[in-house]
C-alpha cells in the first residue's frame, strides 16, 4: 500500500488524475475502472482539463464502473450512468461503445453479472481501478460482511450507506436498496488501485483500511493484499492514521525516477 497524505483535496486529485494520465499515455488502449461519489469529482475535473488544455485524448480507452442501482432507469438523473454522463463521459472524446456500467436493469441479474465479469477479461483486465471508500468501509457498494474473494453480483445496501446516498435522490422513496456492484475479487484483479478519501468523516474507516487487520468487516482493508494499491488522503482523512508521519516522510523520500510529481 502506497499511502500520499496532501494538504487538501485538490492536490490528491490532481496527482490521481497525474497518474491515470500517465497511464493512457504509456498505453492510449488502456482499460480503466471509474467510481461514483462525491471523492473522484475533482479528480475528473482535472482529467477533463487535462483533455481540454493538453489534448490528453481518451477515444481508445475502455472503462468499466463499479457499481449501480438495481431497478433504477440509466436515464434517472440519480443513477451512476447520469452520473459518469455529467462529470466526465460527456466531456470527454470518450466512445459510447467503450463505456461499459452495471445494467440495473437487467432481466436477467446473474446471466448479467457473469458477462460483466467475461467482457472485464476479454478487455484485458483493468489497468488502473479508481475508487472511494465508505463510512463504514465499503469498497464500490461490497458492504461490511461481504466476502472477500466476491465477484459481481446484487448486494443490499445498508442502513449507513442508504443515510450517505438518500442526498443524491430527490425523492428518497426512489433510492433503490438493491444494487449491482464488481465484487471484492473483481477489484483485487485490477493491476492498479487508487482509492481516494477525503474529509474527517471518513478518518476511522481509512485508519481500519490502513492500519486494522484485514477483515469482512471492513472490506476496504483486503488493500493491504493488493500488490500496486495507492491510497490518496487529505489531512482530514489521514487524521487518525497512527503512522501519519512516516507515510509522509517515505512518500517526501520517494527516488527521484519514482516520483509522479
Ligand atoms: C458510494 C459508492 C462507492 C463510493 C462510496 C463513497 O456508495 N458506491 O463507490 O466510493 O459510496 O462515496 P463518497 O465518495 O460520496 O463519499
Amino acid at each position: 500500500m502506497e499511502v500520499v497524505i496532501k494538504k487538501r483535496k485538490t492536490e490528491a486529485s490532481i496527482l490521481g488524475a497525474k497518474i491515470i494520465a500517465k497511464q493512457i499515455k504509456l498505453k492510449y488502449d488502456s482499460v480503466l475502472g471509474f467510481a461514483t461519489g462525491s471523492s473522484p469529482l475533482l479528480l475528473y475535473n482535472e482529467l477533463v482539463r487535462m483533455h481540454r488544455e493538453e489534448k490528453l485524448s481518451f477515444n481508445k480507452i475502455t472503462t468499466f464502473n463499479l457499481d449501480e442501482y438495481v431497478g433504477l432507469d440509466p436515464n434517472h438523473k440519480s443513477s451512476y450512468h447520469s452520473e459518469m454522463n455529467t462529470n466526465l463521459f460527456s466531456r470527454i472524446n470518450i466512445s459510447q461503445n467503450s463505456i461499459n456500467l452495471p445494467n440495473g436493469c437487467a432481466p436477467n441479474i446473474p446471466l448479467f453479472c457473469q458477462e460483466y465479469e467475461n467482457s472485464i477479461k476479454t478487455a484485458g483486465g483493468i489497468d488502473i481501478q479508481l475508487l472511494g471508500i465508505g463510512k463504514d468501509g465499503h469498497l464500490a457498494f461490497n458492504e461490511p460482511g461481504s466476502s472477500l474473494a466476491s465477484r459481481t453480483r446484487i448486494k443490499t445496501l445498508t442502513k449507513v450507506t442508504i443515510e450517505a446516498n438518500r442526498k443524491y435522490f430527490s425523492d428518497v422513496e426512489q433510492m433503490p436498496t438493491h444494487v449491482l456492484t464488481m465484487g471484492i475479487g473483481t477489484i483485487m484483479e485490477a493491476k492498479q488501485t487508487i482509492l481516494l478519501a477525503f474529509g474527517e468523516n471518513k478518518a476511522d474507516a481509512v485508519k481500519k483500511m490502513i492500519e486494522g487487520p484485514v477483515s469482512t468487516s471492513c472490506p476496504a482493508s483486503i488493500l493491504q493484499f493488493h500488490e500496486h494499491a495507492i491510497i490518496l488522503l487529505d489531512e482530514g482523512a489521514a487524521s487518525k492514521l497512527a503512522r501519519k508521519e512516516h507515510y509522509i516522510e517515505v512518500y517526501s523520500n520517494k527516488p527521484k525516477w519514482q516520483q509522479w510529481e
